[in-house]
């Protein structure tokens, strides 16, 4: 049964809620396969997939193929789609149509914006067109070039700004909130004063649920930050098999009798 927004806002203060990117279909077959609450295409695919430093230079277009390739691949998960660097937030009508794309095209089921104080209008305007909206604070990667990807919320009135906003996207009707790199009390006292839920991603243990970058919790990328865990080593099994298949190749173990075909039937013919 899919996932709606309704069951996540209900499992606010109930029952973690898990979420974890995903950028293509098989992954996203995975995660789904799992159990995983939600699914967030992040604009992170910059970095992941594409190799970028920063997630500045992914685009609308790129969002909505990978976006829709993870919607074909999960039967179960909600989809939400990042909404990349410059996208949103400086001209309405083209951040609704750039939503709207992410749902009417794409297959996903709910947008997510670095949100500010240019996000609350926009957020509300979204929800009341049936967009949902999954809004997010704290460190937001795409303003890099003036936060770094240091903690945020450090100062009181850091934290008290960040209480602010969160309360007026609450208001405007997110759904939910991403609370990246903030202290944990922070998150913490977010959290109690919001009703929707919040999803932490080094943010403590306190908040309704918690996000990874799929490619950090497998144990895919080759660096990961300090609040992430890795729960295997898909680098070094994937590593280990394309080893073992190059020394196959070059030793002509494979390809093998086995994987040769029509070798009786058509023999005669050449
Ligand atoms: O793009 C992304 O992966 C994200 C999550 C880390 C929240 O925004
Ligand atoms: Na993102």
């Amino acid at each position: 049964m899919r996932t709606t927004v309704r069951d996540v806002l209900s499992k606010a203060g109930e029952e973690p809620i898990t979420m974890l990117t995903a950028y293509d279909a098989v992954t996203a077959e995975i995660v789904d396969e799992r159990g995983v609450d939600v699914i967030l295409v992040g604009d992170s695919v910059g970095n992941t997939a594409h190799g970028h430093e920063t997630t500045l230079p992914v685009t609308v277009d790129q969002m909505a193929d990978h976006t829709t390739a993870v919607a074909r691949g999960a039967e179960d998960a909600l989809v939400v789609a990042d909404m990349p660097f410059l996208s949103y937030g400086h001209d309405d009508k083209e951040s609704i149509e750039n939503a709207g794309r992410m749902l009417k095209e794409a297959g996903a089921h709910a947008v997510k914006l670095e949100s500010g104080p240019h996000t609350v209008e926009l957020t509300e305007k979204l929800s009341h067109l049936g967009i949902p909206v999954m809004a997010h604070l704290g460190l937001t990667p795409q303003s890099v070039n003036q936060q770094g990807y240091a903690l945020q919320g450090t100062s009181e009135e850091a934290a008290d700004r960040m209480l602010e906003l969160a309360a007026a996207h609450e208001d405007a009707g997110a759904f939910s909130l991403v609370l990246e790199r903030v202290p944990a009390p922070l998150a913490a006292r977010i959290t109690d004063a919001l009703e929707i839920p919040t999803i932490g991603i080094g943010a403590g243990p306190d908040c309704d649920g918690q996000v990874l970058v799929v490619d950090d919790a497998v144990g895919l990328s080759d660096w990961t930050p300090s609040f992430v865990e890795e729960f295997g080593n898909v680098r070094e099994a994937m590593g280990d098999a394309i080893e073992s298949y190059t020394e196959a190749v070059e030793s002509g173990e494979f390809p093998g009798a086995e994987h040769s075909e029509g070798v009786e039937e058509l023999d005669e013919l050449y």
